[in-house]
């Protein structure tokens, strides 16, 4: 995970709850989530990959957190099973790329905004244009250095989208160039107070 995304981090958008709740959105195998169960926070994770939820619940059983298994569920980051403004923070790294299409793409981000409670942030690394080129094949689908297609950002983007969520960019963005192969950008925002 990009080290931006840190405990202390966290803790300090969550200042008002001693333990801040977290959902990993496409969890993977939970690497994102060691330190943060460790550390007592509640740990809410979603994956399509049922083996990968798997292990993030014998992860947190092993770590003794009394965290309940429903809290890691199977299932599609596009129709979320948790509830609307459940998560202080929320992380999505290095799945956004796996999007079919604008409307995927969307349909994700609308589900990681609804989410997050009003003052919470969002923590996306995700694939993109900036700084490198890569062979269109559609819309916003590009061969990157492996030979894979993912789906991916530009600056452009992701400042427009900022906007349409009415969305405080915390940080500006900052990418990751692995050469010949691919740039990942981590883009954080806070979701505003209604009365803000
Ligand atoms: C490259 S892994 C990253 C895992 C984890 N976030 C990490 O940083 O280690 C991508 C993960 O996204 C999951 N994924 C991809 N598209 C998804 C979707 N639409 N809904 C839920 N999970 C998805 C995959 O199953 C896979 O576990």
């Amino acid at each position: 995970m990009d080290k931006s995304i840190s405990t202390s981090s966290i803790r300090s958008c969550a200042a008002t709850s001693s333990r801040p709740c977290v959902l990993d959105a496409g969890c993977g195998y939970g690497r994102n989530l060691v330190h943060l169960l460790r550390e007592g926070c509640q740990v809410f994770a979603l994956d399509a990959n049922a083996e990968g939820v798997e292990h993030v619940r014998r992860l947190s059983a092993s770590l003794g957190t009394g965290l309940p298994d429903e809290n890691f569920k199977v299932g599609p980051i596009e129709r979320m099973p948790f509830g609307d403004c459940v998560a202080d923070v929320v992380i999505c790294n290095s799945v956004l790329h796996f999007a079919r299409d604008d409307e995927h793409f969307r349909a994700m981000i609308g589900e990681l905004w609804r989410v997050l409670a009003p003052g919470g942030m969002l923590f996306c690394r995700l694939g993109s244009r900036i700084g490198m080129d890569f062979q269109p094949v559609r819309g916003h689908i590009f061969v990157v250095g492996d030979g894979s297609e993912w789906f991916l950002v530009d600056e452009e983007m992701l400042l427009d989208l900022t906007d349409e969520l009415d969305a405080i960019l915390v940080d500006p963005l900052k990418t990751t160039i692995v050469q010949d192969y691919r740039c990942m950008t981590t883009w954080v925002l806070r979701k505003r107070h209604p009365d803000a």
